[in-house]
């Protein structure tokens, strides 16, 4: 299976699934990273890599509707199974999401439906859950909502930041979307009638 990862910045979640496809062998194939921005750092590491980086820059498009458009275009150069959201901080339209609908995954630092949007650690810490993670999910029109395919959890700890917070789960972040990203190679993961995901030998 064949896939793409869209990235905005660091790109550490990028890695770790590229790491897991590897494990997969030749039935996975990393075909290309594509950036919405010239400075994500997580394009030079694809490069360094031998992975396609491609960069659609954002700024260059007048309105959110043509930035799709030359994305979608973009990713299907490339033919994938699969594209893969990993810190990919822009909002996507209706119409993009529907032509990937199926295909598309998103990670969310949050246990979804809780804290959906931005700063979510800290949304975290005001409300005051002793329990906080990150979601895998297929992306659907609504921003942060989507069939759940995995979930994983970081306790929250006395004296956490915001930031002491974010540190602790994305190493979780890394094991929960490398462990999807190896379901999907496999073949894994389905979507039943009513919406709900289904992992064979999983769920
Ligand atoms: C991750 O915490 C992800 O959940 C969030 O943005 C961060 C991206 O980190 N949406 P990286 O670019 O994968 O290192």
């Amino acid at each position: 299976r064949r896939f793409v990862v869209l990235i905005s910045g660091r790109g550490s979640n990028m890695q770790a699934i590229v790491r897991a496809l590897r494990a997969q062998g030749a039935s996975a194939q990393m075909c290309a990273v594509i950036a919405s921005s010239p400075d994500a750092p997580g394009l030079a590491w694809a490069r360094e890599q031998g992975i396609e980086a491609t960069l659609v820059p954002h700024r260059d498009y007048a309105s959110r509707e043509e930035f799709d458009q030359a994305l979608a275009q973009a990713i299907e150069a490339y033919e994938p199974h699969y594209v893969l959201l990993a810190g990919f901080m822009r909002v996507l339209t209706d119409e993009f999401v529907r032509r990937f609908e199926g295909r598309l995954i998103n990670i969310h630092p949050s246990l979804l439906p809780l804290f959906p949007g931005l700063n979510t650690h800290g949304q975290a810490l005001e409300a005051g859950v002793q329990w906080h993670g990150c979601t895998v999910h297929f992306v659907t029109p609504v921003l942060d909502v989507g069939p759940i395919i995995a979930q994983g959890i970081v306790p929250v700890l006395a004296g956490d930041t915001p930031q002491t917070l974010a540190e602790r789960l994305l190493h979780i972040e890394h094991r929960v979307y490398a462990t999807v990203a190896g379901w999907l190679a496999q073949g894994r993961v389905t979507l039943d009638d009513t919406q709900r995901v289904q992992v064979q030998g999983v769920r």
